[in-house]
Parts: C-alpha cells; sequence; structure tokens
C-alpha cells in the first residue's frame, strides 16, 4: 500500500513504510510565506490503495489532511484510506447547550467526505464514528499500553472514571493484572475523594490509564489520591499525549512514570501505532 503522511504524523508514518508491504509516496509539501499548505503529489496514484494518515490538532493539521485528500483524489486512486490517529475536537461530540457546534460530528463528515474507509485510535466517544458516513473504525492503544505496563509490575490498572472502564479493562488483559475505576464521592462543600470502587490499593503499584491526557488535572489529582491511599508507585499512560499548557513537568513532578503512545508525538511517546494500524490495514 502507498503511505502520506501528514506532518502532524511523521514519525507515526515512517514507523508505518518500515513494515512489510507499505511504502511512502512521492510529494513535495510546503508552507507559503503566509504559512498555507502547498502539496504536490509527484506519482500516477491511478488504481493505487492510497492510506492518508493525519492526526487533526491543531487545526492547521485538519486543514492538510484535507488538502492532502483532495490531492489523492485528483490521481483517480483505486481507494482513500484515511487514519486519524488523533482525532481533534472529539470531546466535543454533543450539544452540550442550545446553540453550540457539534464539532466531533461536523468535521467527521467533512473527513468522510474523501475517504472510502477511516480509521482512528481510541476516539473520545465511539458514538461519533457514524458521522465520518463511510466504513470507519476505531483501533484501540490500550493492548498495548497494557504490554508495556507488564514490564512495569503493575498490580492494578485504573481508569479515572466509570465510563472509561473499559479501556482499563482492555489494558489490563494484556498486561495480565487486575482493573477498577475511579469513584468519586463528595466528601464536604470542598473536598471530592477519589477512590477505586473495588480494589484496595495500599502498597500497589498502580496504573491510570486515559485516552487524553490534557491539561494532567485529571491525573495528577488522582495520583495524589492514590498516594494518600498508600499507592507504593503510581503510573500514568494515556492514547493521545496533548499535554496543554506544558503539563509534562507536572504530571512527571506527580508520577513515577508518564508515557504515551505516538498518535501525539513527544516526549513521552514509548509505543507506536504502527504495527496495530499495519495489522488493521492488512488483515
Ligand atoms: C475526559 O473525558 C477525558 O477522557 C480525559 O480524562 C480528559 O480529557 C483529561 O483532561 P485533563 O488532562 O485536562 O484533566
Amino acid at each position: 500500500m502507498k503511505v502520506i503522511g501528514g506532518s502532524a504524523s511523521k514519525l507515526l508514518t515512517q514507523q508505518l513504510i518500515e513494515q512489510p508491504g507499505f511504502e511512502a509516496v512521492d510529494m513535495v509539501t510546503k508552507r507559503f510565506p503566509d504559512t498555507e499548505f502547498y502539496v504536490k503529489i509527484n506519482e500516477d496514484l491511478a488504481e493505487e490503495d492510497i492510506v492518508i494518515i493525519q492526526t487533526t490538532y491543531p487545526d492547521e493539521n485538519l486543514i492538510e489532511l484535507f488538502l492532502l485528500q483532495d490531492a489523492v483524489s485528483r490521481l483517480n486512486p483505486g481507494s482513500i484510506t484515511t487514519i486519524v490517529p488523533y482525532f481533534g475536537y472529539a470531546r466535543q461530540d454533543k450539544e452540550f447547550t442550545n446553540g453550540e457546534a457539534v464539532s466531533a460530528r461536523n468535521l467527521a463528515k467533512h473527513i468522510g467526505l474523501l475517504s472510502d474507509k477511516l480509521y482512528t485510535i481510541d476516539i473520545h466517544n465511539i458514538s461519533i464514528m457514524d458521522a465520518f458516513g463511510k466504513d470507519a473504525v476505531n483501533l484501540s492503544g490500550m493492548p498495548a499500553i497494557g504490554e508495556y505496563l507488564a514490564n512495569e509490575d503493575v498490580d492494578a490498572i485504573l481508569s479515572p472514571d466509570k465510563g472509561s472502564k473499559d479501556r482499563a479493562a482492555l489494558a489490563a488483559k494484556s498486561a495480565g493484572c487486575g482493573w477498577d475505576f475511579l469513584e468519586k464521592t463528595r466528601v464536604d462543600g470542598s473536598t471530592v475523594e477519589m477512590k477505586p470502587k473495588n480494589l484496595d490499593v495500599d502498597g500497589k503499584t498502580v496504573a491510570i490509564v486515559d485516552d487524553i491526557i490534557a491539561t494532567g488535572g485529571t491525573i495528577i489529582k488522582a495520583a495524589e489520591q492514590l498516594r494518600s491511599q498508600g499507592a507504593k508507585r503510581v503510573i500514568a499512560a494515556c492514547t493521545h499525549g496533548l499535554y496543554t499548557g506544558g503539563s509534562i513537568p507536572k504530571l512527571k513532578g506527580s508520577c513515577d512514570l508518564l508515557f504515551s503512545t505516538d498518535t501525539l508525538e513527544s516526549e513521552t511517546s514509548k509505543i507506536s501505532m504502527a504495527s496495530i494500524i499495519a495489522n488493521a490495514l492488512t488483515q
């Protein structure tokens, strides 16, 4: 398969084309002095199956994806598969208040227009997959995160809330350990306690797994609480390390280990999603 990697997913694309059966498309990209994006594909892609990989965060990378799709579609390919490793705007997945844009569904619809098939990875809310309007599959980084955690001798994997417990369960299955979710209880007007629903963490090594770490607030609060309940080591792992406001130092100060996948490329990207994507594309 021929692969086009956008600038937000360079490392992941590099890892993918190192897998058997994948090769990079010859193309030129640049930014004009006003920062607008330009792409020219230098190959005949007629009847070829093309894979485009691009994380759509921040906004400029979404525009880049649209233009990559446009350039490919003009060359009469056999098919276009779009892979969005981190789908930006995923958390604006419903009209929380009347009058708001439902950003996730709107962007999914537009990304789907020039695609025959799509893949996302640990999308925040699976219910928006139908908005792509095409065959769209959500892959997960949680089994790979679990495998990584197996080498850290974790006793339990926790999700920050009940709604994301399936991710903890999936990671724990690969790690071969127990799992639970953190339950919030209001203690008084200003105190909320976060505690595993069933497990006792006293003296244990625990990992909190989440789809996204942004400000780090959720993880830092959870780590603080777990330590006060006696946890010996607290590890934080996520699929998408967004780290808004430069939250890595604060997170590192609060957790014994912090890591993520390469859906968003950063110093914490210890796990590549390339082989998972390659398997999905070739099965
Ligand atoms: C929330 O629903 C998400 O799954 C994450 O828990 C959230 O985005 C983390 O955000 P932050 O790092 O800012 O607490």
